[in-house]
């Protein structure tokens, strides 16, 4: 396949535009960086055609693979109709999809949605729901982390080039040594003695380091 069916500007174009006119606050993986500019369910195509294996199908975050023709279908559908309303307004969907996520759910306690935009945003979230219960301001997390890039998850997150120019951090972080594979134990004992240490609102861990 030829690459002018994949993109109209070749990786090297994009990164002089990228550098020219996107801040530079994202660091990009590779010293020569790839244009991803085409995705099909596991697959994703570079700007040159070459094919690739995306083995955990998206990020982290939005892990439900690229372009399924029923993703694809339903947002066509909805974008067809309105793309965005707020929650100052009802809509059918947003009431749909909450009860159909609750009956997945473990127990009928966890019942009720409350829906976000980004992995960082549901972090955020997260720890300001387990503030506001525990009236604790400060969180355990792993040495190591990544929480997203909002001043709350980045003060989660404990990557020295995402944190160095924002501290002091939004609250305490305890600090639990990343769990090696075959030395988990270590973990849960570190995790342990920091709990008896010091009071935290919520210990937040990313399942994949
Ligand atoms: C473990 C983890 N947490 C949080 C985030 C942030 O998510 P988002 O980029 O959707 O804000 C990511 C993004 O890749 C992530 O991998």
């Amino acid at each position: 396949m030829s690459a002018s069916q994949y993109a109209d500007l070749s990786a090297e174009e994009i990164l002089a535009l990228r550098k020219e006119y996107l801040m530079p606050n994202h660091a990009m993986y590779y010293k020569k960086p790839i244009a991803i500019v085409e995705g099909k369910m596991q697959f994703l195509y570079d700007s040159t055609g070459k094919e690739y294996l995306d083995a955990i199908g998206g990020i982290v975050t939005v892990s439900v693979g690229h372009c399924h023709p029923y993703v694809i279908e339903k947002t066509k559908d909805q974008i067809d109709k309105i793309q965005h309303t707020t929650c100052l307004y009802l809509h059918p969907n947003i009431v749909k999809f909450a009860k159909l996520l609750a009956s997945k759910m473990p127990s009928p306690d966890l019942k009720q949605t409350f829906f976000t935009n980004s992995g960082s945003e549901s972090n955020e979230l997260a720890i300001l729901m387990a503030r506001l219960y525990s009236g604790v301001p400060d969180i355990l997390a792993l040495r190591n982390a990544y929480h997203g890039d909002t001043v709350g998850t980045m003060s989660a997150g404990a990557r020295g080039v995402f944190n160095s120019a924002y501290e002091p951090l939004l609250f305490e972080v305890g600090r639990i040594p990343f769990p090696k594979a075959g030395h988990e134990q270590a973990t849960l004992d570190a995790l342990e003695v920091a709990c008896s240490q010091k009071e935290a609102a919520a210990f937040i861990c990313e399942p994949m380091p």
